[in-house]
């Protein structure tokens, strides 16, 4: 029975019923949850949605099986555990599901999903093929049911904060923002283990490839999917997305008109047919919310550093970065304007210097001349976790039924633009992307 229907019953049952109705309700009104494609982020997803107070954990469904054996050690023998997901949804006592699997999988299970009746935390990008943005956004609207796409820092107190100080006027009028995302180790990389035991008959290979063209046994091509084009979405899909979620939650912005994106594989020529490095230059129109800008995103497999990510919003009167904290620096606008004369002869220098200290009087350097830049700092406090606070909004909302805060449209306007700069980077075009509707231009 699903959760709407066991909450209908339990509303409507006679006073009389209500006791035993109400010991009961404790145990059965759980929302039962399934996770497909149990891998590095399904198990994440996992961890967080059962830390969800009022959820329960049913069932996983993986087409590898040594995954699902290893959920089975995690969990309990009790878990139902299959390779075909199609099994889990089309169990009546599943009311959620969590689809965390190579990308090229995320809109039909999602699809299929919300047509099986059930609410959907997809992870992100919640499409592989842009085109497909639009087809999630009608499931979820024909169907009513709930999508939450897998961008956690959309629920981040962190990125609320920037949010808020963005809203208040805090760094002026906004002109550019910087985003990075640059890692230096194999595994940063994509370089992910390959287990011992893979095989045809551990390894359901057709099901794995499913709408990709059909080829071989191979398995680094399931193992390290994100190096390919046939299942992931390369830097673009897997990071650059978060960062346009970020940025867009933390502006109310919905998506840039003009693409371009550079880049190339420099240094892991491990077989990937995707880049190592990538930039990408995107034009944002003014909307109620913020002025017209520029955005300049990179990622960087090849940094000669750690890892580090984050943002550098640039405004009239300050900056604000944005990563595991917030950190804002105030500048006031220049009240002693430049005099570049030194290209003038001697007679207009000393002419222009005449008039212009009429207006601006010299001013002795001193401590009252020195520029005044503030710098505040906020922090989250220690051991705070967005990606729990993500799953707790996706299931309050599958139990009162109101928004979620990162719906299918707030998912293409962030996974589209990524998509959109693979296409730019393959195609060498600048692309035009329509915002509003979503969608590639011409
Ligand atoms: N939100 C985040 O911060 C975050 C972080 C990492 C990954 N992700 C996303 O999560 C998804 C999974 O990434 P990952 O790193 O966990 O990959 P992974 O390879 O570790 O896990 C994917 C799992 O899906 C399984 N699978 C493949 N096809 C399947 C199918 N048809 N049915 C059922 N299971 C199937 C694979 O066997 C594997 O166990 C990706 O879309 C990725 O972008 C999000």
């Amino acid at each position: 029975m699903s959760f709407s229907r066991r909450h209908f019953i339990l509303q409507s049952a006679g006073a009389a019923a209500l006791p035993a109705l109400a010991q009961s309700r404790a145990a059965n009104d759980k929302i039962q949850f399934a996770t497909i494609g149990i891998g590095g982020m399904g198990f994440g997803d996992t961890a967080s949605a059962v830390a969800t107070p009022g959820t329960q954990f049913a069932a996983a469904a993986d087409i590898y099986q040594g995954r699902l054996d290893r959920a089975k050690e995690i969990y309990g023998n009790a878990l139902f555990t299959t390779r075909d997901y199609k099994e889990i949804l089309a169990r009546k006592d599943i009311d959620a599901v969590i689809v965390a699997t190579p990308d090229h999988w995320h809109a039909q299970i999602a699809i299929e999903a919300m047509e099986a009746g059930k609410d959907v935390y997809v992870e992100k990008p919640m499409v592989q093929q842009p085109a497909d943005g639009l087809k999630v956004v009608a499931a979820a609207k024909k169907t009513g049911r709930i999508l939450q796409v897998g961008s956690q820092r959309v629920s981040s107190i962190v990125y609320e904060k920037a949010r808020d100080l963005f809203r208040s006027g805090a760094i002026g009028e906004l002109n550019l923002v910087e985003a990075n995302w640059d890692r230096n180790s194999a595994i940063g990389a994509w370089q992910y283990s390959i287990p011992t035991d893979a095989s045809p008959q551990t390894v359901d290979w057709d099901r794995f490839l499913g709408s990709a063209p059909k080829r071989p046994f191979e398995p680094i091509r399931l193992f390290r999917w994100r190096n390919y084009q046939d299942y992931g979405t390369g830097v673009a899909g897997d990071l650059f997305v978060h960062l346009f979620s970020g940025l867009h939650h933390i502006l109310g912005a919905i998506g840039p008109d003009r693409i371009f994106a550079s880049g190339g594989l420099r240094f892991w020529k491990d077989g990937r047919d995707v880049p190592d490095i990538m930039m990408g230059l995107y034009d944002y129109s003014k909307t109620l919310n913020h002025p017209a800008f520029n955005l300049c995103l990179r990622v960087n497999f090849v940094n000669g550093a750690g890892e580090t990510s984050g943002f550098r919003f640039v405004g009239s009167e300050g900056i604000m970065t944005v990563g595991n904290g917030v950190t804002l620096t105030k500048q006031p606008p220049e009240t002693e304007p430049g005099t570049s004369i030194g290209t003038f002869s001697k007679a207009t220098q000393e002419q222009f210097m005449k008039q212009y200290r009429l207006k601006h009087p010299a001013r002795k350097a001193s401590a009252a001349t020195m520029k005044a830049v503030r710098e505040e700092v906020y922090s989250p406090p220690p051991g705070y976790n967005d990606h729990r606070d993500h799953h707790a909004n996706f299931f309050s909302a599958v139990r009162t039924r109101k928004p979620v805060v990162e719906d299918a449209l707030f998912g293409i306007r962030a996974a589209g633009p990524a998509l959109a700069s693979n296409a730019s980077y393959f195609s060498g075009k600048i692309l035009a992307w329509d915002p509003s509707k979503a969608e590639l231009k011409g």
